[in-house]
């Protein structure tokens, strides 16, 4: 069964049930700033799962375009994907669990209406109960499966055929960090038919049981059947819904993977003319070596993601901003994927959009219209980063020359390169022939995930991206103050210590009086005036004399700013209009000054002797 049929199957069979059909919505959500993208089917649905009238009805069913980036970095292995189809239907408070779970039953199962898949391989899970929610044993659900299994001369016992499990696994939602969520029933296929359910899949050991949610890969989840009856307040509460919701997903390539009886998503039918077109590209045959098979997974995954994306009816093009950064990320990462593993020397991205536009432009007929738009962009981004790509390669040559006598290559070197010219660590170490210190590319790594996570608490939930615009922006504006107060105060002042949050910034520095309001407006005024010139922001990697002789200011022993020999220096400024801050620090930091938008002092007051303490925010 093709991914066309099965899609077609799952919408015949819900409207057969009554189910109003509805379009996919927005892969960018509307009125939710807490998620990035719509990353399941309930997500556009949430007013009408609160209790607001659908104008298409109580039932409704769709397959719904989802992003999830969470494991954006794990892409590549055979089961992670960045864009996905959820099949869904939908009851706003009319059908609860019998209908939900005898149909699910109906639609695996019958041969003509449905997928005719095996019950003796079915295996299902229900939410055991807690005292949070107050809770038991889903015992209606488990009576309903009995029921169905019972039509097929199948005696489901708990324990055998259902499996209770505690709310990480049978629990679904909220989707950000309020929202309808219930307890939820859950469905597998058994990958491997054998007659003791207990053996794992090859390859796992003997040790323990094998069960549904083993993480073996005996069994895959295909459906999950919510049955959304609560709502989670921001207080962390569960207060009962007005009405009492289903809401399901069925991951549209999982089951196709089942149904085909291949082993990995990219094994699919729908998959197979977008490695078709890679490999004419390239040159390179799809199995040839694991490094060949994993970059084409990478280009494919991405290159679908992004043509996705800007092809959506709210469609968001590459940028340093939210969705746009997400989107520049999937064109980098294929890019660099194709030029460096599999050698690609020309373009490809738009041939390899137009496949995928070929392919879905019917089910999806934004992305048709949207056409020249995606190529447009992808054009633009592949061409624009492969410049960026070349400057890095003549940067890598510079330090590898300036650094020719270190035994490796530092950390704050190796993040250099790839926060601005993309390099991955591997490209560095071949580059420069060379290894890379482990343990500071570990603090590196850390620490700009820990300066991102800051702001991404608030703006990001769920951790789908991982540069937050907003501290970085606090971060470019700390260098400002301090160059600020060291113009107004003099430079006595010392920076002793600095915190961002997604909210404010704090900085406290040595000065021995209060500070006078003439004083305070004009610090916030230099500020902005740096501000307003929007001046650049770039750093250079220096050896810790050639720091001090550049008159950089900043700590020379921070441990994040380089170690060995090798310090980052940010400059703020240009030749012509002069340096308004060089300072020792392992960024990041926004690219121009105008991008801070406006600054503004909330509080001046004594932090303990002799330091001060300020609080400011950027809006
Ligand atoms: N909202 C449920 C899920 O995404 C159906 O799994």
């Amino acid at each position: 069964m093709t991914t066309a049929e099965i899609r077609a199957k799952f919408l015949a069979f819900f409207r057969s049930k009554g189910h109003a059909i509805i379009p996919s919505a927005s892969l960018i959500p509307e009125n939710d700033p807490t998620v990035l993208f719509t990353t399941a089917g309930m997500q556009p649905l949430v007013p009408y799962l609160l209790g607001e009238p659908h104008p298409m009805g109580k039932r409704l069913a769709d397959c719904q375009k989802c992003v999830r980036t969470g494991d954006i970095d794990e892409v590549g292995d055979n089961r992670h994907c960045t864009f996905f189809e959820m099949l869904g239907n939908w009851s706003l408070g009319d059908y609860f669990k019998k209908e939900a779970i005898e149909w699910s039953f109906e639609f695996l199962t019958d041969a003509e209406k449905g997928l005719g898949l095996d019950p003796q391989r079915l295996y299902v899970t229900v939410f055991e109960g807690d005292t949070e929610t107050g809770l038991g044993l889903d015992e209606e659900a488990a009576m309903y499966w009995q029921k169905a299994f019972a039509t097929k001369n199948i005696d489901a016992k708990i324990g055998e055929r259902i499996f209770a499990y505690p709310k990480n696994k049978n629990w679904w939602g909220p989707a950000g960090q309020t929202g309808p969520c219930g307890p939820d029933t859950e469905m597998f296929y058994d990958t491997l038919n054998m007659t003791d359910r207990r053996t794992h899949a090859p390859g796992w050991g003997e040790a323990d049981e094998c069960h549904p949610n083993c993480d073996c890969g005996r069994y895959v989840e295909i459906w999950n059947d919510v049955f959304m009856e609560f709502n989670k307040t921001t207080d962390g509460k569960f207060e009962p819904l007005a009405q009492k919701n289903v809401d399901t997903g069925m991951g549209l390539e999982r089951v196709a993977m089942m149904l085909q009886g291949v082993s990995t998503v990219f094994d699919i039918d729908i998959f197979q003319p977008i490695i078709r077109a890679i490999e004419t590209k390239t040159g390179c045959r799809y199995g040839e070596s694991p490094e060949i098979i994993r970059s084409i997974r990478i280009i494919a995954d991405h290159l679908r993601t992004a043509t996705f994306i800007i092809g959506d009816q709210r469609g968001v093009g590459p940028s340093n901003k939210d969705q746009g950064y997400i989107v520049r990320r999937l064109i980098r990462r294929a890019v660099m994927s194709g030029r460096k593993q599999l050698g690609i020397q020309g373009k490809f991205t738009v041939a390899i959009a137009e496949e995928v536009i070929k392919l879905y432009g019917e089910t999806y007929p934004e992305l048709a219209a949207n056409r020249e738009r995606v190529i447009r962009e992808l054009d633009a981004e592949e061409e624009k980063f492969t410049r960026t790509l070349e400057k890095g390669v003549a940067e890598a040559a510079k330090l590898k020359t300036k650094f020719a006598d270190a035994t490796e290559i530092s950390g704050a070197t190796a993040y250099y390169l790839y926060e601005s010219f993309g390099f991955p660590r591997e490209m560095t170490e071949e580059e420069f022939g060379k290894k890379v210190n482990d343990t500071e590319w570990a603090d590196e790594q850390k620490k700009h995930q820990e300066m991102s996570r800051a702001g991404a608490e608030q703006k990001f939930a769920g951790g789908l991206a991982d540069h937050s615009e907003i501290s970085t922006k606090y971060h470019t504006a700390t260098h400002l103050l301090d160059a600020a107060l060291r113009q107004v105060l003099g430079t006595h002042v010392e920076q002793r210590g600095s915190n961002i949050t997604a909210e404010r910034m704090r900085f406290d520095f040595s000065h021995p009086a209060k500070m006078t309001p003439e004083e305070i407006a004009a610090v916030e005024k230099l500020v902005n005036d740096w501000i307003a010139a929007d001046y650049p922001v770039r750093f250079e990697m220096m050896t810790v004399d050639e720091a001090k002789a550049a008159g950089a200011i900043g700590i020379f022993t921070d441990k994040y700013a380089g170690l060995g020999n090798q310090v980052k220096v940010y400059l703020i400024g240009d030749d012509t209009r002069g340096y308004i801050s060089k300072e020792i620090c392992g960024g990041p930091h926004v690219e121009h000054t105008g991008q801070i938008g406006s600054f503004k002092i909330q509080k001046e007051e004594a932090s303990s002797a002799g330091i001060r303490r300020i609080k400011a925010v950027v809006s």
